[in-house]
């Protein structure tokens, strides 16, 4: 298997030349699903665009369709043109379309894998892949058996001598912790560990990256990041928009198992864990499931999460449906569309620091943040201080939409005979700072994928912790019915204010 370090365009010590992908190509595997054709397709584009991509790469969609070669490419053509991120260029597309192909067949029919194996063998002389393909499965969780059985039989999972052969896996791993451990070893089975790319897009994203430089590169944070001084850790990721045409995928999975198993603790994660020894995969993801391993649940779960569901109400002015309304979702569902959590990090660093964890779907505003909530000062010298304005100090990464940092303190107000100390905000914006637009999250990720570069995906420990640790908390809210339910265009329902009123604290308002 060949990996980065073998990459003959890249220099591994030369860190100024941008990383290019060699040789290769990419099999798609539900080209029609949404997250084909407005993010992978135009990731794809745009890593062309940058000249990130060898001339000769090659697209294969896979799919039950009665398509030529040329109806896919116009698939492709339009998504990129919807929704790339780099400007449209035709000379760029026309080098891109040259290497698309498709292969029209059933996931499940031995004969169509045949197809595409010869498919492939085509690509490596007339485009130079050289052997070299990534699988990548944006197909429901439910047919990975199938096409991973058939990848192995077929012989298309191994790769000759000198080449590679990876597999790409989108979320959900799984249901539970069970169907979790069933899938990695089901994976196991054909690929071997390092040829097996599981996507969590929001490692992929430049402000999830940051947490680590900025924890791990300067020194003034470091002797602050402790349970001596932080009192609370909010981590929110909001959505404004509803379900839109993903009821198939969403109704009995829900906020929790979406993006709370995966994105949102991956993110504490990378906010609590400790300084690896290095930045290669195995030490980075390490330490992860050190800081994974060390979380618990408080027993009382009832008391200490909330999860809710959706009513119709106004977003940006529109009215909107409830979760029960929505196209394709049963009336009588008790789908999760908000999901709050209160995790403990048992370990000397964190021992006493709450870790609250809150996603929905229709809420106030799109809005992901991870927010450190420092413990007040415990004394105010200032006569006539407007004390009971002053809230905690706070250090917040803005992950999206408004990428940046903001600190909080409090600062004297100008003008003021006594001293008189008020909130104010210090804030980075990349935007301000950095000339380039950062790229996609998928663009980052499979750029990753064709130079066999791992740290940014999360490795089957990392996933099967995640389940142990959410696993008692589904479990307790499948007993108890149906969730709580909240307006669209609000902050949830009132049982997420109540769980964090109980520990005597509130939720920020990002
Ligand atoms: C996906 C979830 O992983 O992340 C979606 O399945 C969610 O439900 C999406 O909408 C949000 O991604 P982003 O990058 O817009 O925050």
């Amino acid at each position: 298997m060949t990996s980065a370090a073998d990459n003959p365009l890249r220099d591994p010590l030369d860190h100024r030349l941008p990383r290019v992908a060699g040789p290769g190509g990419m099999v798609l595997f539900g080209v029609t699903g949404d997250l084909a054709t407005k993010k992978v397709m135009p990731a794809i584009y745009d890593l062309a665009n940058r000249g990130l991509l060898p001339p000769g790469f090659a697209l294969v969609g896979f799919a039950r369709r009665d398509w030529a070669d040329e109806d896919f490419a116009q698939i492709v053509h339009d998504a990129v043109r919807d929704h790339s991120r780099t400007p449209f260029r035709e000379e760029i597309w026309q080098q891109l379309a040259e290497g698309v192909r498709f292969v029209a067949g059933d996931l499940a029919d031995p004969a169509a894998y045949q197809e595409l194996k010869t498919t492939v063998a085509e690509l490596d002389k007339s485009r130079g892949t050289l052997g070299n393909h990534a699988f990548y499965l944006s197909i429901p969780p439910g047919l990975f058996p199938v096409v991973l059985q058939h990848l192995k039989t077929s012989g298309l999972a191994e790769g000759q001598a000198g080449s590679w052969r990876r597999v790409v896996i989108e979320k959900p791993f799984g249901h539970d912790l069970e169907s979790a451990t069933d899938l990695n070893r089901l994976v196991g089975e054909v690929f071997p560990s390092g040829s097996v790319f599981r996507i969590d897009h929001y490692l992929g994203k430049e402000t999830v990256q940051n947490i680590l430089a900025v924890r791990f590169a300067n020194a003034m944070y470091e002797p602050l990041w402790n349970s001596n001084y932080v009192d609370n850790v909010q981590i929110t990721m909001a959505e404004d928009i509803g379900i839109g045409g993903r009821a198939g995928y969403y109704d009995g999975i829900g906020a929790a198992r979406d993006v709370i198993q995966n994105h949102l603790l991956q993110l504490l994660a990378l906010t609590a864990m400790e300084e690896p020894l290095s930045f290669n995969s195995d030490d980075v993801r390490l330490e992860k499931e050190k800081v994974l391993s060390a979380i618990t649940v408080p027993t009382e779960i009832d008391l200490h999460s909330s999860r809710g569901q959706y009513t119709s109400g106004w977003q940006g002015g529109i009215p909107v449906k409830g979760f029960l309304e929505e196209d394709g979702i049963s009336p009588t569902s008790t789908t999760d569309t908000f999901a709050a959590i209160r995790l403990n990090v048992e370990n000397r660093r964190w021992a006493g620091v709450p870790f609250y964890l809150r996603t929905g779907k229709r809420l106030g505003r799109r809005v992901t943040e991870v927010a450190i909530v420092f413990k007040r000062a415990p004394h105010l010298p200032f006569a006539q201080t407007a004390v009971e304005e002053l809230s905690n100090n706070a250090f917040v990464f803005r992950i999206q939409p408004d990428e940046g940092i903001t600190v909080k303190f409090g600062s004297k107000v100008p003008n003021t005979s006594s001293i008189e100390v008020r909130d104010v905000t210090m804030d980075f914006q990349y935007g301000d700072s950095f000339a380039d637009s950062s790229p996609e999250a998928y663009e980052r990720l499979i750029l990753d994928v064709l130079l066999g570069d791992p740290p940014l995906f999360p490795r089957p420990r990392e996933v099967e912790l995640a389940w142990r640790i959410l696993d008692p908390v589904l479990d307790r809210w499948a007993e108890n019915g149906h969730p709580d339910q909240y307006v669209s265009g609000g902050w949830g329902p009132h049982s997420a204010n109540d769980m964090i009123a109980r520990d005597g604290r509130t939720w920020r308002r990002p």
